[in-house]
């Protein structure tokens, strides 16, 4: 009777506390159940739904939503498919497994804390700022710090090549991030910034070379870092 009470309250509370550490968690969104599903089971709770998700080496990601008084709960093998997966679904829920997401660079924890991944796909600047907003969490890469510009360096080294990040000049001693804010004057030593034919919104790619760290105007389809958002839901 203790081991059940035990038990209950592991199970209980952790789904309570919401600290199933790899799930990122979204309302409003699902995946399509017809043709994503692996299995299907009817439950009592969304927790017990993400449990059995959980508890199934398959399940990469699970979409629940509320009929009467019991959750229709789907289980798929796969993680967030941009650019069509997960969508907009109302009263429905969406979870994946943020360690189910795979690339050219796994998605893995930077020494920042954020979580840093290379999906197997080139795309143009403003594909790839979508591709990233599509994977609930996630965005095309801020890299703010010395320490995140040195996470990127050291993944460029890795797939030996450049990849876009949030990034863009207004003039060319003005570069922008993505959320608005200008790249730093204390960081401007640490990037190369070559003129740039056109003011406009352009993609700019960050690239590692031998000679130091630099930033590229790029409009051509590359690989990109997609990189956790810091309030991004992780449970
Ligand atoms: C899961 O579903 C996908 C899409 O329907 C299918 O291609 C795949 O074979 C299924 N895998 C398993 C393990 O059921
Ligand atoms: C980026 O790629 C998409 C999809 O291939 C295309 O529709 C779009 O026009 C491209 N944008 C630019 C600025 O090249």
């Amino acid at each position: 009777m203790r081991t059940l009470l035990l038990l209950w309250l592991l199970v209980y509370r952790s789904c309570a506390l919401e600290i199933l550490f790899d799930f990122i968690h979204v309302s409003g969104m699902g995946f399509h159940s017809t043709t994503e599903t692996n299995a299907s089971v009817t439950t009592k709770s969304l927790c017990s739904c993400r449990q059995q998700c959980f508890s199934q080496s398959f399940c990469n990601a699970w979409t629940a939503s509320k009929v009467n008084a019991h959750y229709e709960c789907h289980f798929s093998i796969h993680g967030p498919q941009p650019p069509t997966s997960p969508s907009p679904q109302p009263g429905a829920v969406y979870s994946y497994k943020i360690t189910g997401l795979s690339g050219l660079i796994d998605v893995h924890e930077g020494t920042d804390g954020d979580m840093y991944f290379v999906p197997d796909k080139e795309l143009n600047f403003s594909t790839a700022i979508n591709y990233c907003q599509n994977i609930p969490g996630f965005q095309l890469a801020l890299l703010k710090t010395r320490e995140q510009i040195e996470i990127a360096n050291t993944i460029s080294l890795q797939i030996q090549d450049s990849f876009h990040i949030h990034l863009t000049h207004k003039d060319p001693s003005t570069q922008i991030w993505g959320d608005g804010t200008e790249l730093t004057e204390d960081l401007k030593d640490l990037v190369k910034i070559p003129w740039c034919r056109s003011t406009s919104n352009i993609g700019t790619t960050y690239r590692v070379k031998d000679s130091g760290i630099h930033i590229i105007c790029c409009r051509r389809d590359m690989y990109f870092l997609c990189q956790s958002k810091t309030d991004n839901g992780l449970q």
